[in-house]
């Protein structure tokens, strides 16, 4: 068992949303009701700093857009609900790709804990998608649960429900069957390999770190020249540095707003909790 955690929540918020196709940035996109992607999100740290297991969380940070009109809306937002939740707080500028918003947050939760007032350094941080607005309370505590009792690396995850298959370019110099003829061809790919689908999980967020180990990872990345835009998580990347990474429960609740079909999705899940439980919708 570890010492007690004392973690940050590092939000990554700093995307364009191009799949979305807003024409602003995704944390800014309003839902049903009027709030923002990114204040629905923090709405669920806060829960989950409220719930049985406060202290755990000791500060937020979140990564903004680089452009400065975007980036001061989200401080805004950002501003309001330090004021809620009575956590530190801070906005640091983002970078081109996911891996780079998140290099660039990694540091500011390390400087968290050595600020004038800081009961202790953070130990750990959790790693959070803006787009990923409802995770449930209970989600945050099983990956806290996983740190404290000892792993280094923790990811949420669900079952797959497609069958998914590896794909790789046509491999023959004729056009692939079906495709000829047609005038306007895709790239045409062909099935190099069927995973068993039992053991394929899909991975969310929060995901779970020990601070210095993460911080240590992504350097490692960067130094030795990875595309940041194949870093699709961070979990990958303690994998390569050798750690094991634990897997717990996910939840559907907690998926990532992409496409604007996910906009219905939210906007469902948002009138169901007001069914349920009007005053925390
Ligand atoms: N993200 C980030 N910095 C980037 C890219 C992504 O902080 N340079 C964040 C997004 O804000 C989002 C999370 O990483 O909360 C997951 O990324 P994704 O869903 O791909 O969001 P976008 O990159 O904004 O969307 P798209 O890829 O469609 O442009
Ligand atoms: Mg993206």
């Amino acid at each position: 068992m570890s010492p007690a955690l004392r973690c940050v929540v590092l939000i990554v918020a700093a995307g364009s949303g191009t799949r979305l196709g807003a024409g602003i940035p995704k944390a800014l996109v309003p839902l049903p009701g009027g709030a923002t992607i990114l204040e629905h999100c923090l709405q669920g740290v806060d829960r989950s700093h409220q719930g049985s297991h406060r202290g755990r969380l000791v500060g937020v940070v979140v990564v903004v857009p680089p452009d400065p009109a975007a980036a001061e809306r989200l401080e805004q937002v950002c501003a309001s609900a330090a004021e809620r939740t009575g956590l530190p707080l801070r906005t640091v500028p983002g970078g081109r790709e996911r891996a780079d918003s998140v290099r660039a947050g990694l540091s500011a939760c390390a400087a968290l804990g050595d600020e004038p007032g800081a009961a202790a350094p953070v130990t750990h941080v959790l790693v959070h998608d803006a787009a990923r607005p409802f995770v449930p309370p209970a989600v945050f505590q099983r990956v806290e649960d996983a740190l404290e009792a000892g792993a280094a690396a923790v990811v949420p995850a669900v079952p797959v429900t497609d069958t998914v298959k590896t794909v790789a370019p046509w491999a023959d110099t004729v056009k692939a069957p079906g495709l000829a003829g047609t005038g306007s061809e895709p790239a045409p790919f062909q099935v190099v390999d069927t995973p068993v689908r039992a053991a394929l999980r899909a991975v969310q967020t929060p995901q779970g770190f020990e601070l210095a180990a993460l911080l240590r990872a992504h350097e490692s990345a960067r130094r030795a020249g990875e595309d940041a835009a194949a870093l699709t998580d961070d979990s990958m990347l303690m994998e390569a540095a050798g750690h094991t990474v634990a897997v717990v429960n996910g939840d559907a609740e907690s998926f990532k707003i992409t496409s604007a079909l996910d906009l219905a999705l939210a906007a469902a899940v948002l009138q169901e909790r007001s069914a349920t439980s009007p005053q925390t919708a």
